[in-house]
């Protein structure tokens, strides 16, 4: 991989940990920062006022440059976006869509923006907008998800657009970087590894159910509505399934669906949480520090390098 993500992040990896609504807090945030990458705070689930002071608080736990993931879906997004602007954040990396007319005003600011996107249209349409990359999310991904996987994704992205693509979706170990790197990547972006590190703070409950997980236990719930997510089954998704095959409406599945990712990450209700993580979830097998997972990670990449391509 290459310094072009590193210098734009200002990190010392090209590592981004990924936007996670209710669960990538300034605890998560800062621990990611310090450890070396880029730590987001998602503002998927807040409003302007919580986004300050948790960006405020960020700020008490690392000097180093952490960045705000903002969903586009959230209907508090205009009053997001000016607070990124105000308290003068350092990366905004968008979900859900085009972040289209909020761009110029962030680049103005001096922000470095960075739109996740699911397909090759996306990607063009965000070079034109004058971002700075973009994150590829292939759909082993945990959350929301779009319908190419990360190994086709990313080799097509990076031909067609000439700014820096981030790989996500399916990375956890050096393994992964080293095999997005192939495909052309220049960084990466990690969800569900970060879901059980230490400073993470959703219920052990969900910890837990990730290191459990086997590598066919996440469904994907949501595709007939044309807003597919990924979890780890449970009763919830289940039923959710069940009723998507009886052909439920958008939103039908909505009344179940709301606040079901709070229940998961603030109670740990294992009936009716919604515990999202990606297919990765099967590699991931302890608690650790942020700062070990990016080291450990990087370091199994370096000497997968070294040694030719293989382990
Ligand atoms: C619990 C959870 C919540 C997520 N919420 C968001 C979000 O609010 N905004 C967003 O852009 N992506 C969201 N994602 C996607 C992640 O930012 C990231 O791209 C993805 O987890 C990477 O794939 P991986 O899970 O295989 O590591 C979420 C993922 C998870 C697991």
């Amino acid at each position: 991989m290459n310094a072009r993500v590193t210098s734009i992040l200002g990190t010392k990896y090209p590592l981004i940990q990924g936007g996670m609504a209710w669960v990538a807090d300034a605890y998560l945030a800062s621990a990611v920062s310090n450890g070396g990458g880029l730590g987001l705070i998602a503002a998927g689930s807040m409003n302007g006022e919580l986004l300050r002071k948790e960006i405020q608080l960020a700020r008490t736990l690392t000097d180093k440059p952490f960045g705000v993931n903002i969903m586009l879906m959230n209907p508090c997004t205009p009053e997001l976006a000016q607070v990124v602007i105000e308290e003068k954040v350092a990366v905004v990396t968008t979900g859900a869509g085009s972040p289209g007319k909020y761009v110029e005003g962030w680049k103005a600011a001096g922000i470095k923006v960075i739109p996740v996107i699911a397909s090759t249209g996306l990607a063009r349409r965000m070079e034109s907008l004058g971002v700075d990359a973009v994150v590829a999310e292939g759909c082993e991904a945990g959350g929301h998800i779009g319908e190419i996987t990360t190994m086709a994704l990313i080799p097509q992205v990076v031909d067609c657009i000439s700014i820096p693509v981030i790989a996500a979706g399916g990375i956890a170990d050096g393994r992964g970087i080293a095999a997005v790197s192939m495909l052309g990547a220049s960084g990466i972006q990690v969800g569900t590894r970060f879901l059980t590190s230490t400073e993470c703070t959703i219920h052990v409950n969900y910890k837990n159910l990730v290191i459990k997980s086997r590598d066919i236990d996440s469904r994907v719930t949501g595709r007939s509505g044309g807003h597919p997510v990924r979890c780890i089954k449970n009763a919830l998704v289940m039923d959710l399934l069940a009723l998507e095959k009886k052909g439920a409406t958008f939103e039908e599945m909505e009344t179940i669906m709301v606040g079901s990712l709070r229940k998961a990450v603030k109670n740990g209700d294992m009936k009716e949480g919604s515990f999202m993580a990606g297919q990765i979830a099967g590699l991931v097998s302890e608690i650790q520090p942020a700062q070990v997972i990016i080291e450990e990670m990087f370091a199994e990449y370096e000497e997968i390098i070294k040694n030719g391509g293989s382990i």
